[in-house]
C-alpha cells in the first residue's frame, strides 16, 4: 500500500466575487516532499498556501490535506488538524509585545489546555523546550528579548523555533525570506528544508530563483491560478522561466540552468 499523500487537489477552484483566483487545479504532493512554489506576483501562491492551511475554502472541487477535506472539519477535529500544520509568513510573524520565549511557546498552544496556556503567560511552561528550539536556531541568549530588539533575520529564526516546538507534519511558508537579504534568505530556506528533512512535507513560495537550489525535490510554477510547470528544479530552463515571468525575469537573479560565462 502506498502512503496517503499529504495534499491532494481535485478540480479545485477558489473564486471571489465571480473571479477565479485559483484553478481548476489537480495536484498531489506526497508526504515528505519538499516543494517550492514559484510564479509572478498575483499568480495565486498565497491563495493556495492559505487554502492548504484551511484559512480559505474551495469554491469548487476538493482539497484533501493530511487526510481531511478542507472546509469540512469542525470543533475538536479542526483544532487537532490545525496543530499538524505549521505556517510561516513573510514577516510580522511574532507578537511584538511578547518576549521571545512566549513567542516560541505559541507553537505549543495547540497542544495545551486553556488553563495551562493562560498560566504559561505568567510562568512559561515547557521553557526547556523553547530554549532548546532557540538553541537550534542559534538564538538561545535571546530568550527574554522582545522581537523589536532582534534583526529581521533573527525574528524569522524565532518563527522557525516556534515551528520546531509545534512539530507540524506539513510546513507551509509564504515567501518566508523575501524581507531578508540574499544570504539570510538562503539561511532561512536552508533551515526550513533541514527541519522538514525526510518526515515532514514542505511547501514554500519563493520570490528568488537562486533559492530553488536549496534541496527542493520539486518546483511547481503557478501563473494566473494554474500550474504551468511541475518538475524537479533541474527541469527549469530559460524557456519555462521566460514564459512564466516574461519581461520581469531580469529582476529575479540568475536563473537555474543558465549557461554561465561566455558571450550572449
Ligand atoms: N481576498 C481576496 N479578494 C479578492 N482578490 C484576491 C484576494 N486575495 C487575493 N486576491 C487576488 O487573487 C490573485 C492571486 O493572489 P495571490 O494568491 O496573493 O498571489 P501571489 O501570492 O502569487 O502573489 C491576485 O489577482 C489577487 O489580487
Ligand atoms: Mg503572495
Amino acid at each position: 500500500m502506498t502512503a496517503a499523500p499529504a495534499v491532494e487537489l481535485r478540480g479545485l477552484q477558489v473564486q471571489v466575487d465571480g473571479r477565479r483566483l485559483l484553478g481548476p487545479l489537480d495536484l498531489r504532493v506526497e508526504a515528505g516532499e519538499k516543494v517550492a512554489l514559484i510564479g509572478p506576483s498575483g499568480a495565486g501562491k498565497t491563495t493556495l498556501l492559505r487554502l492548504l492551511a484551511g484559512l480559505r475554502w474551495p469554491s469548487a472541487g476538493e482539497a484533501r490535506v493530511l487526510g481531511a477535506l478542507v472546509g469540512q472539519l469542525h470543533g475538536r477535529a479542526l483544532r487537532d488538524w490545525r496543530r499538524r500544520i505549521g505556517f510561516l509568513h513573510q514577516q510580522d510573524n511574532l507578537v511584538p509585545q511578547l518576549r521571545v520565549a512566549h513567542n516560541v511557546l505559541i507553537g505549543r498552544l495547540g497542544a495545551w489546555s486553556l488553563p495551562k496556556a493562560l498560566w504559561s503567560m505568567l510562568r512559561p511552561q515547557e521553557l526547556d523546550r523553547a530554549a532548546a528550539a532557540l538553541a537550534d536556531v542559534e538564538l538561545q541568549p535571546r530568550l527574554w528579548s522582545l522581537p523589536g530588539e532582534l534583526s529581521g533575520g533573527e525574528q524569522q529564526r524565532v518563527a522557525i523555533a516556534r515551528l520546531l516546538v509545534q512539530e507540524p507534519e506539513l510546513v507551509l511558508a509564504d515567501e518566508p525570506a523575501s524581507a531578508l537579504d540574499q544570504r539570510l534568505a538562503g539561511d532561512v530556506v536552508d533551515r526550513l528544508v533541514r527541519f522538514a528533512s525526510t518526515r515532514r512535507t514542505l511547501l514554500v513560495s519563493l520570490h528568488a530563483l537562486p533559492l530553488l537550489d536549496r534541496g527542493f525535490d520539486r518546483v511547481i510554477a503557478l501563473r494566473d491560478g494554474r500550474v504551468v510547470h511541475d518538475g524537479p528544479p533541474s527541469s527549469l530552463d530559460r524557456g519555462v522561466l521566460g514564459a512564466l515571468y516574461g519581461a520581469s525575469l531580469d529582476w529575479l537573479g540568475e536563473p537555474i540552468g543558465s549557461e554561465g560565462g561566455g558571450a550572449p
